[in-house]
C-alpha cells in the first residue's frame, strides 16, 4: 500500500506524527508537504493528494488541516475520491466497511495524536464490505459521471 499525505499549516504537527506512525508500520508514503510552517491555503495541498489517489498512483490519501473540513471538502471535488472526515475510531472503521473511503481527513485542532494514530491504524487495516455498499458507491460514481 502506498499513501499520499499532506496538510496545511494547521495540520503540520499531526502530519509529522502520522508520518512517524507510517514509518513505524513500514508503510510506504509520499509527503506532499508543506515544507515550512508558513500559512498556506489548504486546497493547494489537498489537490495533489486527491489527484494522486484518483489517478491510482497512490492507494490511499491522508489529509490534515486545523479541522479537517477544508481538506475534505476540497478532496471530495475530485472524481473518484471518497474522502471521510473522521475523529473517532468507530467512524474510521465504518467508513472503510461502508463507504470504501480512499482518503482520510482529520483536524489537528480537534483530536490529539494518540487518537489520530488509532484512527489511521484502524482506517488502513479495515476492508470494504462490498455487497449492498458496493451498489451505493456505484450510485456516487453515477452522480460523478453526470457532472460536466
Ligand atoms: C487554517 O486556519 C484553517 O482554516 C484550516 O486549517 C482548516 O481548518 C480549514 O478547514
Amino acid at each position: 500500500m502506498k499513501i499520499a499525505i499532506s496538510s496545511d499549516h494547521g495540520g503540520n504537527n499531526l502530519r509529522k506524527e502520522i508520518i512517524a506512525l507510517l514509518e513505524e508500520l513500514g508503510i510506504s508514503y509520499e509527503d506532499f508537504g508543506p515544507k515550512t510552517s508558513d500559512s498556506v491555503d489548504y486546497p493547494d495541498y489537498a489537490l495533489p493528494v486527491a489527484n494522486g489517489v484518483a489517478s491510482g498512483q497512490f492507494d490511499r490519501g491522508i489529509l490534515i488541516c486545523g479541522t479537517g473540513i477544508g481538506m475534505s471538502i476540497t478532496a471530495n471535488k475530485v472524481k473518484g475520491v471518497r474522502c471521510a472526515l473522521v475523529h473517532d475510531v468507530f467512524s474510521a472503521k465504518a467508513t472503510r466497511c461502508h463507504n470504501d473511503s480512499n482518503v482520510l481527513a482529520m483536524g489537528e485542532r480537534v483530536i490529539g495524536p494518540g487518537l489520530a494514530r488509532e484512527i489511521v491504524q484502524t482506517w488502513l487495516s479495515t476492508d470494504f464490505e462490498g455487497g449492498r455498499h458496493e451498489r451505493r458507491i456505484n450510485k456516487i460514481s453515477e452522480i460523478e459521471a453526470q457532472e460536466q
